[in-house]
């Protein structure tokens, strides 16, 4: 899958209203998903607005190109990268691992998952082999990439009350401005 960077903040606000019509299969339309995640990241960790607007964008390339679970983090790491940091970038592109990592190493973890993330777990890899597990330990974002992800577990709440694009934009343009000029 190939998919071009976002080169502003109104790109990726563009795309995530387009998330609006995309369900990927769950009960909850891309664009919910995203401000569901990005809301409980923001109620646990306040201070983190670089883990919260990964939270927001988490999926962002599962709007641009639905339909390719196996690829959609490592890509949407890479299309955020340039605007919104390689911390954000990171924690976006380990958002599939971090699940794969929970299956095989938290018993209860799987218990946890949606239909559809059980589904494209498969596609993802399935159970990490022991030297992934020994990878992912020495990452130094994996404990930030978990939250994230049990975030976008929980982020499935058909008619969840969360705030709207209009509170994560100006969040989105501090992390960009934080970021430095695009290269
Ligand atoms: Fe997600």
């Amino acid at each position: 899958m190939s998919v071009d960077a976002v080169g502003s903040v109104d790109e990726v606000l563009e795309l995530l209203r387009r998330g609006a019509g995309f369900a990927d299969e769950e009960d909850v339309d891309q664009l919910a998903h995203a401000l569901q995640c990005a809301t409980r990241l923001e109620a646990e960790r306040p201070d983190d607005r670089e883990l919260q607007v990964a939270g927001l964008v988490h999926d962002i390339a599962s709007i641009a190109a639905p339909d390719n679970p196996a690829t959609h983090a490592p890509v949407g790491g890479r299309m955020v990268r340039g605007l919104l940091g390689a911390r954000v970038a990171r924690l976006v592109s380990l958002h599939a691992d971090a699940k794969r990592y929970l299956v095989t190493t938290d018993d209860g973890y799987r218990a946890t998952l949606s239909r559809r993330s059980l589904e494209t777990l498969v596609a993802q890899g399935g159970l990490l082999s022991a030297p992934a597990v020994g990878r992912m330990q020495r990452l130094p974002e994996l404990a930030d990439a978990l939250t994230l992800r049990r975030a976008d577990d929980a982020a499935k709440v058909p008619g969840a009350d969360v705030p709207g694009l209009d509170h994560w934009e100006p969040v989105l343009r501090e992390v960009a401005t934080a970021a430095g000029p695009l290269s």
